[in-house]
């Protein structure tokens, strides 16, 4: 369920290693809205699912926070991002 941190970091270019640190965390915070809900979704207590619903959406917060750094420094994430989303929207006619 939890993705693999990068264990090696000395093999990556100096350039690199903010980068991998910044996926690294998205995938960490992928991860805990994943088992937030999930979590969620397994207990009857409404007051432990309300705090667990809440967490996942601070997660999403994380998210936009770690996201806005990675495209600070990676341009090529932010022109592929921009192709992805016109794909999408030629494929589904909008
Ligand atoms: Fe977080």
């Amino acid at each position: 369920m939890f993705s693999k941190v990068p264990i090696n970091v000395s093999k990556l270019k100096k350039e690199e290693i903010d980068k991998e640190i910044l996926r690294a965390a998205l995938m960490a915070e992928l991860d805990a809205i994943n088992l937030y809900e999930q979590m969620a979704g397994m207990t009857d207590n409404k007051e432990v699912s309300s705090v667990l619903l809440d967490v996942a959406k601070e997660e999403k917060t994380h998210i936009g926070e770690f996201q806005t750094l990675l495209l600070e420094i990676d341009q090529e994430q932010v022109e592929e991002m921009e192709a992805g989303r016109e794909e999408v929207e030629e494929e589904l006619g909008k």
